[in-house]
């Protein structure tokens, strides 16, 4: 499916935005971990999540939605680690980093053998930095390529203790020894260079494992045995942040917006930090804390934005924004930069690589070197970008399409359905002039 979008008319509206991935992910594998039934509200019914809701379905869990009147909520009978059963065939995580590296994690350590391959993006990511640690602690893991599939194939076995240093700032490689530990009793510790986001650590806490953070460092205690909970999930602070940069840089001084029960999380806002920085000025309202997670409404209104340069510890606070980002910052006049961002090389694409054969196509300069790019807008101008199969890549060039004068395309939109489902519907809600084309229709 390809977009066409014009300048709009102001943006106005509320947006109540779906449920944050991250933690849709943790809420599904900590149900299924824990004993007793755990019920799930507000979980993203993306297509990233939902493969996470199939494997555990084919290691034997117990999973239903339902649909009552008011609300959808999913419902696991968790019946502990041993109640999963060996699966049959390849589990399968599509797009999905999270789902995979999270599950290496579990299933090294669980007694039977299991296999993991994704789409041809996930199986070009790196896996060696969960692999290194896991096998450290004894997991049996091997990854075999065919043409262009990769498996991973894990003989799941009983693993020991291990202190781990991680060399990166990665919530996946935390998560997933966490989670390895989670399968034994003995010391587990893992430490990271800056802190990442931190949901899977509070989300234990809240399922009554016995879990502390001592600055960067997790430690599981000895209490490992996950309690069945009601978790609701808050709006996903990475998908709000395409309708706060939308309403910052929409040229008419009567737009608003308003984004209701957005997470907001201090290991996911960053993006929300370097726009104040930039100028623009949002609102939170209703500040609150859901399941063990800050949540509030945010308000945005348009706001004349300053360049500005981003680098260290704030970067793994908006790794996820940072296409979002560029597009706020073609907005600034003058130069703004990424730097020390290697780790948008391995996302679903090389963004570095992305953002550069778009940007410059709607006449805004983008230069990189290594791990850092610069942005400078020249003229902009509508024109015809492509996603390269990235759901932020394709949902930053629509938002880039609503200020852009003429007509943008955004082609290749299909990937927006890995994450956000919803996000067509959101723009028509506030007012962006789009059309969906099967094909191109220039
Ligand atoms: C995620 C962690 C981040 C993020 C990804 C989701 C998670 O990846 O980019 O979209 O749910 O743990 P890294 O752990 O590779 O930084």
């Amino acid at each position: 499916m390809n977009l066409l979008v014009k300048p709009s008319a102001p943006l106005r509206g509320t947006l109540i935005l779906p449920g944050d991935k991250s933690i849709s992910h943790r809420a599904v594998i900590f149900g299924c971990m824990a004993h007793g039934v755990t019920t799930i509200e507000n979980l993203l019914e993306a297509e990233d999540v939902l493969r996470t809701v199939k494997i555990f379905k084919q290691l034997g869990v117990d999973i239903k939605r339902v649909k009552t009147k008011r609300r959808v909520v999913w419902k696991i009978k968790g019946k502990g680690l041993a109640g999963f059963k060996a699966p049959r065939g390849v589990l399968y995580c599509g797009n999905s980093g999270t789902t995979m590296r999270l599950m290496m994690g579990l299933l090294s350590g669980l007694p039977f053998k299991s296999r993991l391959t994704g789409d041809d993006s996930l199986n070009r990511r790196p896996m060696d930095r969960v692999v290194r640690p896991l096998m450290q602690m004894g997991a049996d893991i091997r990854s075999i390529r065919k043409n262009r599939e990769r498996i991973i194939m894990i003989n799941g076995k009983s693993l020991h203790g291990m202190r781990y240093r991680s060399p990166v700032a990665s919530a996946q490689v935390k998560s997933a020894l966490l989670l390895a530990g989670l399968t034994h009793q003995e010391k587990i510790s893992v430490q990271e260079p800056v802190l990442s986001r931190d949901h899977t650590e509070r989300m234990l806490a809240g399922f009554g494992v016995d879990v502390a953070r001592r600055g960067l460092r997790v430690d599981l205690g000895k209490q490992r045995k996950l309690r069945g909970q009601r978790v609701i999930v808050p709006g996903d602070p990475s998908s709000a942040a395409f309708f706060v940069v939308g309403a910052l840089i929409n040229p008419h001084a009567t737009t608003q917006l308003k984004l209701r029960r957005v997470g907001l999380n201090p290991t996911r806002i960053g993006f929300l930090t370097i726009l104040e920085k930039m100028g623009g000025t949002i609102k939170v309202q209703k500040r609150r804390l859901i399941c063990g997670e800050p949540v509030g409404d945010l308000v945005v209104k348009p706001c004349r934005l300053h360049p500005v340069s981003v680098q260290g510890k704030i970067i793994p606070s908006l790794i996820d924004e940072i296409p979002i980002l560029t597009v706020a910052m073609s907005q600034a006049a003058g130069t703004s930069s990424f730097q020390g961002v290697g780790e948008l090389r391995v996302k679903e694409t090389d963004r570095i690589e992305t953002l550069q054969a778009n940007l410059p196509r709607y006449g805004i300069d983008m230069a990189s070197r290594q791990n850092s790019f610069w942005i400078k807008p020249r003229q902009l101008r509508g024109n015809i970008g492509k996603s390269f199969g990235d759901h932020r890549i394709a949902m930053s060039l629509a938002i880039l399409g609503t200020v852009a004068p003429g007509s943008s395309w955004v082609m290749q939109t299909e990937c927006i359905k890995t994450s956000f489902p919803q996000f067509f519907a959101c723009l028509q809600s506030i007012g962006v002039k789009f059309k969906l084309f099967k094909r191109k229709t220039l």
